[in-house]
């Protein structure tokens, strides 16, 4: 099974990077983890580009969406919301005849430096991929606060951290394994 993480932060020294980098170590066994191409290749969406032609980044991004099982987002949280850039990049995929994102398996992860670990992004974005007809898991949720004192030189290092997302991976396979089974039947 083969699972790709969205993240939403463009920088270097990003600690919801640094979050997704630990998913493949944390993930069950059988389960292959990619980090997609960065958010930040993609142009701000624009009625006239996609007249043009659907631009490289995102006809790439919406086949490797569609080619994995499911799909995790890890951000962070700007302004009690979701950064502009990921709403971009699923502004994009949600405009492509192949509908890369719809009854896709996804898991949503965030962290922050403050008390709420992104908490209030989440819940928006939830809102965002219910008009995707995206199932998402509902719990456990991962929201990763003072997420600061738990990334060391760029790799989470927090134990409990660890287990945490562990578990919510474990219940996440169990998930996509209920979804693909329903979508079968
Ligand atoms: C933030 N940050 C932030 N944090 C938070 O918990 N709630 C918020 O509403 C906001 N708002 C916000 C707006 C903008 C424009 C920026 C740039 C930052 C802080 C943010 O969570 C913090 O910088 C994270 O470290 C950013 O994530 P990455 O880049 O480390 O993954």
């Amino acid at each position: 099974m083969k699972w790709v993480v969205l993240v939403g932060s463009v920088r270097k020294g990003s600690f919801n990077a640094a979050i997704a980098r630990a998913l493949p170590g944390l993930a069950p066994e059988g389960v292959t983890v990619e980090i997609l191409p960065s958010i930040a290749l993609l142009p701000i969406y624009d009625g006239d580009i996609e007249a043009a032609g659907i631009p490289e980044a995102v006809t790439a991004l919406s086949q490797a969406v569609a080619a994995a099982d499911a799909l995790v987002i890890v951000t962070p949280e700007y302004n009690y919301s979701i950064p502009g850039g990921l709403k971009n990049a699923i502004d994009w995929l949600s405009r492509l005849k192949e509908k890369p994102l719809k009854g896709k398996p996804t898991l949503l992860q965030s962290a922050s430096m403050g008390g709420f670990g992104g908490a209030r992004a989440q819940y928006h974005l939830r809102q965002v991929l219910v008009c995707l007809d995206m199932p998402v898991l509902n719990v456990p949720e991962v929201m990763v606060a003072q997420v600061h004192t738990k990334v060391t030189d760029g790799a989470l290092t927090d134990q409990s951290t660890q287990s945490f997302i562990e578990g919510q991976l474990a219940a996440f396979h169990d998930f996509v394994r209920r979804q693909k089974a329903g979508a079968s039947a």
